[in-house]
């Protein structure tokens, strides 16, 4: 990957965990600093993504899980190289919802595909690239389930998968967290919202200062 000047901070979690609530606000307090942002999702943050989206959300009937797999990969390829890579190079800050610790939670642990394989595929289309900060807003499954129901919203075709799946996608997200815990940052997502809003400003505010910090400390003269 070319030199990145912006920040990349991803989102993830469970469905129902207030993900897209913290967007909004870390969004917000980042314009209000002046920084560009740019706020996208996987799957479905580019045209073509859009259509990926389609399928793997709404395709009546099952689909083999490791065309899910390469449905995801193939929506991140294109998302990267067309709208995360160049706004990065711009030096904008790119927020976005879920990225391939998703696909390793979902495909990997949830369909029982090789974690690793899940991620090297993932790792392969992106050419690498990994963000700098990673949010988990983790919750338990059963509490998810209740945000959902309330919203009165149609499931989608990961939604509507038992609650045992949804168990072993939080552990493989709290897995990946632990294996990771530089570019993670792990919350309980029941806590208030504006607690966890104020926990994700803390850390976006020490990775920009470091974005801002010279690479090494000058000689002494
Ligand atoms: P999301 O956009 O969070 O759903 P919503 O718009 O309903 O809030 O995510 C859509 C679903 O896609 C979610 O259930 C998780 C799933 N998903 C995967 O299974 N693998 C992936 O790689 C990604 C990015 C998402």
């Amino acid at each position: 990957m070319s030199a990145r000047r912006g920040l990349w901070i991803t989102l993830e979690g469970g469905d129902g965990a207030g993900k897209t609530t913290q967007a909004t606000l870390l969004e917000q307090w980042l314009r209000d600093r002046g920084r560009t942002v740019v706020r996208t999702r996987e799957p479905g943050g580019t045209d073509v993504g859009a259509l990926v989206r389609d399928i793997v959300l709404h395709h009546r009937g099952d689909i083999a899980p490791r065309a899910e797999a390469l449905l995801y990969a193939a929506d991140r390829a294109h998302h990267v190289a067309s709208v995360v890579r160049p706004a990065l190079e711009r030096g904008d800050v790119v927020i976005q919802d879920r990225y391939l610790d998703s696909s390793v939670a979902y495909q990997g642990a949830g369909r029982v595909l090789d974690a690793g394989e899940v991620r090297d595929l993932s790792l392969w289309a992106a050419e690498g690239a990994l963000p700098d900060v990673t949010v988990l807003l983790d919750l338990d499954p059963a509490l998810a389930r209740r945000r959902l129901d309330a919203a009165d919203k149609p499931f989608d075709r990961l939604e509507v998968e038992k609650a045992e799946f949804h168990e072993r996608v939080r552990a493989a997200f709290l897995d990946l967290a632990a294996a990771e815990p530089g570019r993670f940052l792990v919350l309980d997502a029941a806590r208030p919202v504006d607690d966890l809003a104020a926990a994700i400003r803390a850390r976006v505010r020490s990775a920009l200062s470091a974005e801002h910090a010279p690479a090494s400390a000058p000689e002494p003269s």
